[in-house]
């Protein structure tokens, strides 16, 4: 509470509504609004952008400066100095780990990595073109029927041993869809590797040799789900949490962050990111490109740029770009035509006064997407790897909500449609 208080007057109402104005320990304050359905009004936010739907201590995203950061903590030093595993506890528990506690937190993850044997029947089910993300909303929301031994989610420790589980197994089940679409074995986890090295083994080994990983990709595995872990109250968090609020199990609020994830204006950017890159197909196509993102009348957008918070530059995309390069540099990629068409669309659009005007930067997609595709991983999975990368987040955000009071997430409407009429009998109706 920040002692301040806001005034209403409402038309028709015998007195102003004082309604109370809450501070956080950074951003704009909040007015609280609760008071208002006592008095028979809503607010009417479409699109949620002026509304604070809880409470958090996880994330803080400062969008006018580029700031974020995770319980405090830069993401920028978190992606130099950190590790993704030592994020995730960061984020699921609120502090960094000590040594003792680090080695303990990636012991039980690397522990967990195996899947229920029987799931592999279940993706056998699927076509071998199933869209990846199709695959994973559906076997990430199977999963509370191989695990119901700990689904009380009002029991702390239940809710750790989901938290586990999701976090282990989801680079094991994110394979699997990718293994399954070409027709290939699925490959057991190898826990003696770090988890994103363990990820590139499942991803591109086979049962017939040994799989060798190149440090520095896996460095930049590592990367992509450290900038992707979590990113405050966006769709997929939201609608995690506003399932979780129902009191479903977490493996069903994950599958329903990963189905809002799969969207091309959220997760689904980094995929239409290099779908655009291919279609664009030629450096001479930029300016053809570059005009139809700027004409009014053409709901065409340059994929991978734009953001709903970051109005200056977003963060983790500087990061990522730096990531790039040296992958690019690392796999001989520099002089590829596609990346070579990226590089020059980032230089054409960070200098057009349409983009700059409008702070349209590259965001983290458009950078992650390049990286992907030079680690060899197909444009149907980039998705998936964002999901991947983004379930520690759903999973922190599930768990503070789940433990502290909370109400069933329930918007309300500004109802636009007819006023009452009787029902017409079919022969009567024009
Ligand atoms: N290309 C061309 N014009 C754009 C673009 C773009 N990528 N993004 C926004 N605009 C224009 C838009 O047409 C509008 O113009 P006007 O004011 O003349 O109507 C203005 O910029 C503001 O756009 P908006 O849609 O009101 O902004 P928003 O904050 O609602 O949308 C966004 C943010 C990310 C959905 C949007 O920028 C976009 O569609 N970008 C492309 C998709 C993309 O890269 N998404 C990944 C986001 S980062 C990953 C994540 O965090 O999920």
């Amino acid at each position: 509470m920040s002692g301040k208080t806001a005034r209403l007057s409402i038309p028709g109402a015998a007195a102003e509504l004082e309604l109370p104005v809450l501070s956080g320990t950074m951003g704009p304050d909040v007015v609280d609004v609760q008071a208002l359905t006592a008095n028979g009004y809503f607010t009417y936010d479409p699109g949620f952008v002026s509304t604070a739907s809880c409470e958090s201590r996880i994330t803080y995203i400062d969008g006018d400066r580029g700031i974020l950061l995770h319980r405090g903590y830069p993401i920028e030093q978190l992606a130099e100095k950190s590790d993704y595993l030592e994020v995730c506890y960061l984020l699921m528990y609120g502090e960094l780990p000590d040594a003792g506690q680090k080695k303990r937190f990636v012991d039980v993850v690397m522990r967990h990595t195996m899947v229920h044997e029987q799931l592999q029947f279940f993706y056998r089910g699927f076509r071998r073109d199933a869209h990846p993300m199709a695959i994973m909303c559906g076997v990430v929301g199977a999963l509370s029927a191989f695990y119901h031994d700990a689904l009380n989610i009002t029991d702390e420790e239940h809710r750790e041993i989901a938290a586990f589980r999701l976090l282990a197994k989801m680079p094991t089940l994110a394979a699997m869809s990718y293994k399954y679409s070409i027709g290939m074995p699925f490959m057991y986890p190898d826990n003696t590797l770090d988890y994103a090295s363990n990820f590139l083994h499942m991803m591109f080994g086979n049962p017939c040799e040994k799989t060798k990983i190149n440090p520095v990709l896996a460095r930049a595995m590592d990367r992509i789900f450290l900038l992707h872990a979590d990113h405050e109250q966006n769709a997929s968090t939201s609608a995690v949490r506003l399932t979780g609020s129902t009191g479903a199990n977490p493996f069903a609020c994950i599958a329903a962050g990963i189905a809002a994830l799969w969207g091309p204006a959220h997760g689904g950017a980094n995929e239409a990111v290099l779908t655009q890159l291919e279609q664009i197909g030629d450096e001479s196509r930029i300016p053809e490109f570059i005009a139809r993102a700027k004409d009014k009348n053409d709901p065409f957008r340059l994929m991978g740029f734009g953001h709903r918070v970051y109005k200056n530059f977003d963060p983790r995309a500087k990061v990522m770009k730096q990531t790039c390069d040296e992958v690019l540099s690392e796999l001989g990629l520099e002089k590829d035509p596609l990346f070579r068409i990226a590089q020059k669309l980032e230089r054409i659009a960070t200098e057009d006064e349409y983009f700059v005007q409008k702070k349209l930067y590259p965001n983290v997609d458009f950078y992650s997407g390049i990286i992907l595709r030079a680690l060899g991983i197909p444009t149907n999975m980039f998705t998936v790897i964002f999901a991947t990368g983004r379930t520690i987040g759903w999973i922190a955000h599930w768990h503070e909500m789940i433990s502290a009071s909370y109400k069933i997430g329930r918007p309300r409407q500004l109802y636009t449609g007819y006023t009452p009429r009787d029902y017409v009998p079919i022969d009567r109706r024009p």
